[in-house]
């Protein structure tokens, strides 16, 4: 079976075996039936660069499904499960007025990949809002619940890219969002501009945030279903201050968030685009457009190809800064 329409890439290898589940229990039945095989989960493929075919059994998870669990005064707990677009989620929960996870409108996957890479942009992130995922583990076909604490939650990062890398599959995820439109997060430089643009000058209300986000993702972001993408294909990388001191003396424009006294984040695009790689194409395979930290498919380039250009990048990166780049994509 061809993957080319399960990973926002598109790029074309396939599958040994391919199964899709929409169940739970259809889920654990597949595991107990496939006990001595390998498995390989997919959710929404928006994170991954495929480069070779699947020697295994691809369990696509498709288990949808919203629950709103508890509303109280100010607060809603709702759950969605695995296999829910994740904006389609967002898009319930701005239609119903919770707020939370406006900032996070547009990423591309599956609600069941969110926790895994702790999905980020525009100031927040999911752990801001996540109270539990629950997941079933390969091995045991136990469910497991962990808390939001459990997950280890860093910079893209959790526990699932880490100790648990392979071992559990996350079935539903619950949040905790606002009922009162209060905490809204505007302080994101390109949110204040696009609000001020749209003569939004009182209080914005959560879906003016969104269609912000939305505006700023669409004017800079490929979208996957024209040309073929991960989002971020690099991670922004946290360097040493004297490092970036020394950097800054060279490049006095150099972008940066201030992450303590000891480290400082240097936004990747910037460092891509200034060595020149921002829109340059090598056959199907390129460097985007209008942000250099995506990688793009431009028809029928294969995951090799698109490693190929992302390996290009880093060596550039690390002869000319120092910097080693690490992926953020999985690179399979
Ligand atoms: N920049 C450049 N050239 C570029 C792209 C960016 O110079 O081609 C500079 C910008 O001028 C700006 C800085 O880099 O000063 C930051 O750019 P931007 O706000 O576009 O954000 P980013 O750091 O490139 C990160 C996330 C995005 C997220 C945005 C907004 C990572 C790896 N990426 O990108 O996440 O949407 O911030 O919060 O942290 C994703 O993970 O797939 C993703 C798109």
């Amino acid at each position: 079976k061809s993957l080319q329409n399960y990973n926002t890439f598109g790029i074309h290898v396939t599958a040994r075996e391919f199964v899709e589940v929409t169940s739970q229990d259809q889920l654990k039945e597949v595991l107990h039936q496939n006990k001595e095989k390998e498995i390989f989960v997919l959710s929404g493929g928006s994170n991954m660069l495929l480069t070779k075919n699947v020697d295994a059994l691809v369990i696509h998870i498709a288990i949808k499904g919203i629950e709103i669990i508890e509303t109280t005064k100010n607060h809603v707990i709702l759950s969605a499960n695995a296999g829910e677009n994740w904006h389609d989620f967002v898009q319930f929960c701005i239609d119903h007025d919770f707020g939370g996870l406006e900032n996070l409108s547009l990423i591309p996957g599956y609600v069941g990949s969110a926790p895994i890479q702790n999905i980020g942009a525009y100031g927040v992130e999911l752990k801001d809002s996540m109270i539990r995922c629950e997941a079933i583990q390969i091995a045991t076909k136990e469910h497991k619940i962990f808390d939001n604490k459990d997950c280890n939650f860093g910079y893209r990062d959790s526990i699932f890219k880490n100790e648990a890398k392979g071992e559990y599959i996350i079935t539903k995820v619950t949040f905790k969002l606002t009922t009162n439109n209060h905490a809204l997060r505007t302080d994101y430089g390109a949110i204040k501009d696009a609000l001020k643009k749209n003569n939004i000058t009182t209080t914005p209300t959560i879906k003016d945030i969104a269609n912000a986000v939305i505006e700023i993702r669409k004017s800079k972001l490929p979208d996957p279903k024209e040309i073929g993408n991960s989002g971020s294909f690099f991670k922004n990388p946290i360097i040493k201050k004297e490092h970036f001191e020394k950097l800054q003396k060279e490049y006095h424009d150099i972008p940066f968030y201030k992450i303590d006294e000891n480290y400082i984040k240097v936004p990747a695009g910037w460092l891509v685009e200034t060595c020149g790689f921002k829109g340059k194409r090598w056959g199907d395979a390129g460097v985007h457009k209008k942000q250099a930290l995506v990688l793009v498919n431009y028809d029928n380039a294969t995951g090799k190809e698109i490693r190929e250009v992302s390996e290009k990048i880093k060596t550039e990166i690390k002869n000319r800064f120092n910097i080693n780049l690490e992926t953020e994509v999985n690179i399979i």
